[in-house]
């Protein structure tokens, strides 16, 4: 990967970078367009990364189908596609992990405590072997994608970090690879997570600035589903992820709701930006 990345520097390309971890929808594809866009020529890497998942999450059941990633890339004319496996990955003697602090511990990191830990030490390892210019991370993870941009400039990684918006089924489901264990019924029940975004938007829009009563209507909502467990609903400022207890006029704010519908812990948000006419951003 290395030696295919410094000859397409010598050459003076720009490399742009797409990290997955596979089971590719228009959601990672929506990311390679971008990518495609950025740069001159687009890597894309499917990796299911252990390190980010706890012991008793869908490590071995994440869902996998290499041959029709491979097409969907090809489809998008990628220049390369980097499927390490975990042992050239994770090498004999492995001890070395990259932490970012307080950003990861709310939200993802106290329901998922181990996982941005794995996330930006797979990052930078598949940073340091693909040397890309710019890399392109989906606004779905959005914790995540404050989290690399933390450790990118802490750690002088001399990388642009683009943040991609959420790609949306018709109804409104955040497209995901974990989409695929939801069971009928549950589809359906997922879209309480979208329609509650919405509903908290539309209170905002109508003059609603104290973020416990837009949370209380949400978790109304959430609740009144019987397949749903709520895990947190939270807005917080879309530069520090901190809680922002009421919004402010001319604010960014990230809505984040995480929520088992079932047995599928599924997450989603919404970016509003209260100066704004148009709401969401
Ligand atoms: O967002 C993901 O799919 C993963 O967290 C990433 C960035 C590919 C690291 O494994």
């Amino acid at each position: 990967m290395q030696e295919y990345s410094l000859q397409m520097r010598k050459e003076g390309k720009k490399i742009g970078f797409v990290p997955t971890m596979g089971y590719l929808h228009e959601g990672h594809l929506s990311l390679v367009r971008k990518a495609r866009e950025a740069s001159d020529v687009v890597v894309v890497s499917t990796f299911v990364n252990p390190t980010q998942f706890a012991p008793n999450e869908d490590f071995s059941k994440y869902p996998r189908d290499e041959q029709k990633d491979k097409m969907l890339l090809e489809n998008e004319k990628v220049d390369a596609v980097f499927i390490p496996s975990p042992e050239e990955i994770y090498l004999r003697g492995f001890q070395t992990y990259v932490e970012v602090g307080e950003i990861t511990r709310g939200l993802e990191g106290q329901s998922r405590p181990t996982h941005f830990k794995g996330v930006t030490t797979i990052v930078t390892i598949l940073f340091n072997s693909v040397m890309p210019h710019v890399a392109v991370f989906g606004q779905k993870d959005a914790q995540q994608a404050v989290v690399i941009k933390r450790m990118v400039q802490d750690l002088r990684m001399n990388i642009e970090i683009i943040v991609h918006p959420i790609v949306r089924e018709k109804d409104g489901l955040a497209l995901s690879s974990r989409n695929i264990y939801l069971s009928e019924k549950e589809r359906k029940d997922a879209l309480v997570l979208s329609s509650s975004l919405r509903y908290a938007s539309e209170m905002i829009a109508s003059g609603e600035m104290d973020s416990g009563e837009i949370i209380g209507e949400m978790r109304k909502k959430i609740e009144a589903v019987d397949s749903s467990s709520l895990d947190y609903i939270k807005i917080v400022d879309a530069e520090t992820f901190e809680e922002a207890p009421s919004l402010s006029q001319g604010g960014k704010y990230y809505i984040l709701v995480a929520c088992r519908i079932g047995k599928t812990r599924l997450i989603d948000n919404l970016l509003v930006n209260t100066g704004k006419s148009e709401l969401f951003v």
